[in-house]
């Protein structure tokens, strides 16, 4: 079976209580902690940076942490990044002047890199830089919110970057992006991917006397994956 990770989008926690709310979802089985900026420019919404991921890490975060940044433009953002702890930094190509300049800077800092594609942005750019990403990222969602409605072609984009991946032979995680759910995640892998963001269906999930519950959608989540 494949190593399949899943990495919880801190975008639908309570940012009130974020590092208990870390604490508890990598306490249920989850992997990597999918950490969402967004700069209000480059899509249209707002959210955290570096000082919440040093934060986390203060706050003894030991886990991956999976920094997606929605920026333009975005290299002077990334050192902070890797200062304030990010294992994995990835950005779209369109925040980047120079695409293979961004991913040296990332690797160079330490971190792992990876580039970010949006439902309607080819892969061609892949081609040229196989060699310098450690993280493909597809989005299944137009970036900006959580919540949305996975976007069904992208099984098709999964499966065409699954074959780039393994023709490569480089070890390229093959990350996916909104509206995975208990009911779709397996389809998913099945196309695929092999790290699986999930916001709004872990974060959303509540239990008995309306306590979260995360424990019981991150176990669904992998009983799926067990049979993919
Ligand atoms: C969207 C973000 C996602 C988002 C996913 O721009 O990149 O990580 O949090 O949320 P869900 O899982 O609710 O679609
Ligand atoms: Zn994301």
């Amino acid at each position: 079976m494949a190593d399949f990770k899943i990495a919880p989008s801190i975008l639908s926690a309570d940012f009130a209580r974020l590092g208990e709310e870390v604490d508890n979802v990598i306490k249920s089985g989850a992997d990597i902690v999918h950490f969402d900026v967004m700069d209000n420019h480059y899509v249209p919404n707002l959210t955290i940076g570096p000082l919440v991921c040093d934060a986390l890490r203060k706050h003894g975060v030991t886990a991956e942490i999976d920094v997606h940044l929605m920026v333009k433009p975005v290299d002077r953002i990334i050192p902070d990044f890797a200062e304030a702890g990010a294992s994995y930094i990835t950005f779209h190509p369109e925040g980047s002047e120079h695409i293979d300049r961004t991913l040296q800077m990332i690797r160079e800092l330490g971190c792992k890199s990876g580039l970010v594609f949006n439902p309607a942005t080819p892969l061609d750019c892949l081609k040229y830089v196989m060699d310098k990403v450690d993280m493909i990222l597809l989005m299944s969602v137009n970036p900006g919110f959580g919540g949305q409605s996975f976007i069904p072609a992208t099984l098709d984009k999964l499966r065409e970057a699954r074959k780039l991946i393994d023709d490569s032979g480089y070890d390229i995680r093959l990350e996916i992006d909104g509206g995975v759910k208990v009911d779709n995640i397996r389809e998913i892998a099945e196309a695929g991917a092999d790290t699986f963001v999930a916001g709004s269906a872990i974060f959303g999930a509540v239990g008995e006397n309306d306590a979260n519950d995360y424990d019981t959608v991150v176990g669904a989540m992998r009983a799926e994956l067990a049979k993919a």
